[in-house]
């Protein structure tokens, strides 16, 4: 089985580049069904959740070339199904983003039920309420989630919570939707942002994206656009975190530093330097960092997609910190895997208790998700000896070349699949 083996303590030093933002290349590409024109899309990163969801749409008619590693063009013309499989679901959540996308332009669509996951239970209430408010009928039976509507149109639509699929849903949906919708305590991520501004450049006729209330227009028809996704604010967050557990000092290249303010911030109470940039943003540590508290909120909080990578940082940082997780309920799976490298966490509800330890030393562990994957292996690189991380799958889902570029940053890092493979890095690791 494919897994990282790490081997920890080098201070990760140099420059990386960071990818496109994958969950807002999510929204975008399945927005990019909307029109009968071709669509071409820069900066797309290559990770599983984009190849799934790509393959989703495959699966529906819609034709895509990839022009570069990071450049497609689509053309959803040929469209001849609404049925999003329940596969795809199962391997990317985000494929719901097709009901939006579909039922907007095509009036129907038929995608699976997404369950729980790995972090806890999510539920789409909220999306199927929207849809409902703009026309739709919406049944679910045998798993499906089926949506119909004869007409569209738009609506006042109030969100019970801050979500951001729904947001990105209901904004897709309302885009060709009669007259005028109004999204109410809408999510402010910088990737729905990204996705307005996608629809824009359609032809849409979207404002207020980024604040907490959206105004939608709709619009007979969308053409096509040629489009450079944002850069992506957690993987580079996470570089960010990388540099301050491991005291290292890191250039990270192509972001928008103002994305990285929660972050930032953080980092700078805990005791690294953080210089900024136009468009790239450098992190320093030098020495063991102190300890804090920290919330996870909706943007511009502290992102729960950050909330590992923190509390990984923090349990080799100096004295107790507390991180309560407010968004998702069962965020905290990678404490068990942490306790096996020396981390000292207790988790009590949705707040973990950590009380910084000088040394995590290496382990074998398995990521439990996408995001706590990525600190686990930053835990293994600060950690003493060798760690290796199993389900690494699930961190493909979202870092574009993770171990390479960590190992251009001084990282001992190597994907391996094989006994003599683990041997081999042994040996060379010494
Ligand atoms: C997106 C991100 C994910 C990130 C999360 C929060 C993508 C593909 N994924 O997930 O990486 O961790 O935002 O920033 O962009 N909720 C409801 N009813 C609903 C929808 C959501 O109660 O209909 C709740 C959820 O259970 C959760 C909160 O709202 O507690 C936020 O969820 P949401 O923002 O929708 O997360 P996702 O869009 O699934």
């Amino acid at each position: 089985m494919e897994q990282y083996i790490i081997k920890g303590g080098a201070p990760l030093v140099g420059e990386v580049d960071i990818a496109g933002a994958k969950n807002a290349a999510l929204g975008i590409l399945a927005a990019a069904t909307m029109t009968d024109e071709s669509v071409v899309i820069e900066n797309l990163p290559d990770v599983r959740d984009t190849n799934v969801l790509i393959q989703a749409m495959e699966s529906i008619g819609v034709m895509v070339e990839r022009l570069d590693r990071h450049t497609v063009k689509i053309n959803a013309s040929m469209i001849d199904n609404f049925t999003i499989d329940a596969g795809y679901i199962r391997k990317i959540r985000a494929s719901y983003y097709m009901l939006g996308s579909l039922l907007g332009k095509y009036h129907r669509a038929v995608v699976a039920l997404p369950g729980g996951c790995e972090i806890g239970s999510r539920p789409i209430d909220q999306h199927l309420k929207g849809f409902r408010a703009l026309g739709a009928e919406v049944e679910i039976s045998g798993g499906l989630i089926n949506a119909e509507a004869k007409r569209l149109a738009g609506n006042h639509i109030y969100l019970d919570v801050v979500t951001v699929g729904a947001t990105i849903n209901l904004m897709m949906c309302a885009v060709l939707a009669e007259g005028k919708t109004i999204l109410e305590n809408a999510a402010k991520e910088p990737h729905v942002v990204d996705v307005a501004n996608f629809l824009n450049s359609m032809g849409a006729n979207i404002k207020g994206a980024g604040t907490d209330v959206i105004r939608i227009k709709g619009v007979s028809k969308l053409h096509g656009t040629t489009y450079s996704i944002i850069p992506d604010q957690i993987e580079a967050g996470t570089f960010m975190f990388a540099a301050a557990i491991t005291k290292g000092d890191i250039m990270i290249r192509n972001v928008i530093p103002k994305h990285l303010e929660s972050i930032s911030a953080k980092l700078i109470e805990i005791g690294c330097e953080v210089e900024e940039f136009d468009d790239s943003l450098r992190v320093v540590a030098t020495k063991r960092l102190d300890h804090t508290n920290v919330k996870t909120l909706p943007y511009p909080g502290f992102p729960t997609d950050m909330q590992p990578q923190i509390a990984v940082t923090l349990a080799l940082s100096r004295g107790t910190s507390i991180v309560t997780e407010s968004i998702f309920e069962n965020r905290f799976k990678y404490v068990d895997e942490l306790s096996r490298m020396g981390g000292n966490v207790k988790v009590e509800g949705n707040t973990a208790i950590i009380e910084g330890v000088e040394l995590f030393t290496g382990a074998s562990i398995s990521a439990p998700d996408l995001r706590a994957g990525a600190a686990l292996v930053l835990a293994g690189l600060a950690a003493e000896g060798i760690t290796t991380v199993e389900n690494i799958v699930l961190i493909e889902r979202g870092y574009e070349d993770f171990p390479q570029k960590l190992r251009s940053l001084g990282a001992m890092i190597e994907k391996v699949s094989e006994e003599k493979e683990i041997q081999k890095f042994k040996l060379k690791v010494g």
